[in-house]
């Protein structure tokens, strides 16, 4: 499977990919938890892209494009395909996947993009928890740990990110709507696209995009 996920912050790409990857054997590829990485073992790298992050922007094309390309190159579980999560989100950066698996005799797949009202997007980010070394999300209502604070898997205490705030929360948006719509425009295009109700329970987007990834729908 060579598949990206296209949509705004909190419309469940996070939440969704694991369960794809599961299913097809493929890797996860996160941008915003790979640079979540840097940031946490205080790399140079992470030290610019913190100030980036937390303020909502977008990091360097050059940068992400970089990331994206060496883990296709070394990641063993990318042989099994790849699901692009939060990326690509400048049209820069579609071209520069494009010419990505150009070189690698690949093409994409799926282009699906999570569907949902800005308005929703709130409560989902204000009450997200992360496990910030598998990078996995709880939500403290609609999804909540089975032990207050904790992750199911490793037990290792849950945190808020530093941008899951109203006012970043504003900027993200922002950045969604002049950068990355373009995006789902290009894709459109190549006719490669599929429109998902992101705004449904997670399970319903589940089959949803089931439906969508066996050519069901
Ligand atoms: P990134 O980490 O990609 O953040 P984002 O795009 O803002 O998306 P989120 O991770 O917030 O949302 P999600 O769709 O994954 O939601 P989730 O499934 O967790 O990027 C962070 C930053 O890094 C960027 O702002 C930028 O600075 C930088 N960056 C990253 N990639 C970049 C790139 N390519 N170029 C440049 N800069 C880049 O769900 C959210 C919550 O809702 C959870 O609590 C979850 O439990 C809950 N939830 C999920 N689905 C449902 C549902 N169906 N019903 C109810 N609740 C739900
Ligand atoms: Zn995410």
């Amino acid at each position: 499977l060579r598949m990206i996920l296209i949509g705004p912050p909190g419309a469940g790409k996070g939440t969704q990919a694991p369960k794809i990857k599961e299913r097809f054997s493929c890797c996860h590829l996160a941008t915003g938890d790979m640079l979540r990485s840097q940031v946490a073992k205080k790399t140079p790298l992470g030290r610019e892209a913190k100030k980036i992050m937390d303020q909502g922007g977008l990091v360097s094309d050059d940068i992400v494009i970089g990331m994206i390309k060496e883990e296709l190159e070394n990641n063993k579980e990318c042989q099994g395909g790849f699901i692009l999560d939060g990326f690509p989100r400048t049209v820069p950066q579609a071209e520069g996947l494009d010419a990505m698996l150009k070189e690698r005799g690949q093409t994409l797949q799926h282009a699906v993009e999570l569907q949902i009202d800005d308005s929703l997007l709130v409560a989902r980010i204000t009450g997200r928890l992360i496990h910030p070394a598998s990078g996995r999300s709880y939500h403290t209502t609609f999804n909540p740990p089975k032990e207050a604070m904790k992750d199911d898997v490793t037990g290792e205490p849950l945190i808020q990110r530093s941008d899951d705030n109203a006012d970043a929360l504003k900027k993200r948006l922002g950045a969604y709507h002049k950068q990355t719509a373009p995006v789902v425009g290009y894709y459109q295009n190549s006719g490669i696209w599929k429109g998902l109700d992101a705004s449904q329970q997670p399970g319903e987007v589940w089959k949803n995009m089931l439906d969508i990834l066996e050519g069901k729908k």
